[in-house]
């Protein structure tokens, strides 16, 4: 059972990159909660070792992230709705003796939305993610829980394919060549790939044949700024950056191990702001 104060982790190989420690770490000592999070390197072949000892160890819970979100699905008790549609797990808590694992992306990237264009979804309907990944699986998955129907466009059809089926219905699967025409007719247009991210391909979509009232969704956050989203606000449009889903994806989390509901402020983001500028030259 949980230690008292709670102790929450990350796990992930290699973790080193993780910004969870700095922004858990804020919220903590921001509400001057006694706890801790810390950063845990286990090796795929060390899970199984890892849950052999997480009630020894008195884990409130933690954030899992690559290459284990499906890895550890096998060692929980219970994976919630959201897990189950994406097939993978970013966060654990327990619920009396069962150890749960959820996936907090597409509430990240709806909650980052929401604040950033209250009441978009009183009249949007149609939506275009780019992508057929992990990212554009808690797009898809959180613009389904709203009511929007969703336009997959993936270079590679065949993945987008596959995550339409695993959707049902509102989902459609779609080549790069239909983008044009569903660009036209779409109320949100999201990048659910990795151009524009540094070290990757720019990304050097036309944004003309997007309907002006459109929103333009980035999930990529470094850049802060990404190209598709400065094209997009020379265009008029109104943007979204990636950064945000990063930072309300982790409120669930915080939650369920300390008790209490963090806010996402504007002195979080300038601090985790600050610490890619510094990392990467240029962001
Ligand atoms: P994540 O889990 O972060 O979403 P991912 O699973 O590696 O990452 O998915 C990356 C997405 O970016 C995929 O949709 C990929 O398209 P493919 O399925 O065709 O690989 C897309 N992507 C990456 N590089 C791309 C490129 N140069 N042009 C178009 N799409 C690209």
């Amino acid at each position: 059972m949980p230690a008292n104060p709670p102790r929450a982790f990350v796990m992930g190989h290699p973790i080193s990159h993780s910004r969870s420690p700095m922004l858990h770490g804020y919220w903590l000592k921001h509400y001057g909660i006694p706890g801790s999070y810390e950063m845990l390197d286990v090796a795929p072949e060390a899970i199984p070792d890892f849950f052999k000892g997480f009630r020894a160890a008195g884990w409130a819970g933690g954030n899992v992230t690559v290459p284990h979100k499906t890895a550890v699905i096998p060692f929980l008790d219970r994976v919630d709705p959201a897990a189950t549609a994406m097939g993978a797990v970013n966060t654990l808590w327990w619920e009396g003796e069962a150890l749960v694992g959820g996936n907090t992306d597409a509430i990240g990237f709806l909650g980052n939305l929401d604040h950033a264009v209250p009441g978009w979804d009183k009249t949007a309907r149609k939506a275009v993610v780019l992508g057929a990944g992990g990212a554009a699986r808690a797009a898809a998955y959180g613009l389904q829980t709203r009511g929007l129907s969703v336009a997959l466009c993936n270079r590679t059809v065949e993945k987008a394919d596959a995550l339409a089926r695993h959707f049902g219905q509102g989902v459609s699967a779609h080549g790069l060549e239909d983008l044009d025409g569903l660009m036209a007719g779409c109320d949100l247009l999201v990048n659910a790939t990795s151009l524009g991210m540094v070290h990757q391909p720019a990304n050097t979509l036309d944004l003309s044949p997007l309907a002006p009232g459109a929103i333009v969704y980035d999930v990529v956050y470094v850049p802060l700024e990404t190209g598709l989203l400065k094209a997009a606000k020379a265009r008029g449009h109104r943007t979204v950056d990636g950064l945000g889903m990063l930072l309300f994806q982790a409120v669930e989390g915080f939650r369920h191990w300390f008790d209490a509901t963090p806010d996402v402020t504007d002195e979080l983001r300038r601090l985790i702001e600050d610490d890619i500028r510094a990392k990467t030259p240029g962001a």
